[in-house]
């Protein structure tokens, strides 16, 4: 006799422990609170939702557009907030703002 044996209800309750233990790893990113600072700092010039009706009129790329460019990476996108390399005004963004707007960026990526 197996003392040890879990009914499947444990198990399925193990699992979903699981799931929770693994969600503060991904809350260093916080893709909502991303979204978030997109809607109040970046939405000014660009457009900055998943599904926008309609691009930009200003030439300024949309952050759709950011996420699908080919090659595009997480420095990249750091990269370009940081006044001193891009035309862009300084935001004066913390690290954690920065982290969370690119993990909102990417996220828009469109499935494949
Ligand atoms: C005052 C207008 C303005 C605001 C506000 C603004 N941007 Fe931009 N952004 C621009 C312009 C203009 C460009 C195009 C810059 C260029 O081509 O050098 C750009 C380009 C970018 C790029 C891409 C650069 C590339 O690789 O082509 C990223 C990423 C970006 N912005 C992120 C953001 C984020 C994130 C925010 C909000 C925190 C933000 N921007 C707010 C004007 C703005």
């Amino acid at each position: 006799m197996l003392p040890h044996r879990m009914p499947p209800g444990r198990i399925v309750a193990a699992l979903n422990g699981a799931l929770l233990l693994l969600s503060p790893l991904a809350s260093a990113q916080d893709i909502g609170r991303g979204e978030r600072l997109a809607r109040t700092w970046c939405a000014n010039c660009h457009v900055v939702d998943r599904n926008p009706a309609e691009a930009g009129a200003t030439g300024v790329p949309t952050f759709p557009a950011l996420a699908a460019k080919p090659g595009q990476t997480s420095e990249k996108l750091r990269a370009a907030m940081n006044p001193r390399h891009s035309r862009m005004p300084d935001l004066q963004l913390s690290k954690q703002q920065q982290d969370d707007l690119v993990a909102y960026i990417l996220s828009l990526r469109p499935k494949r």
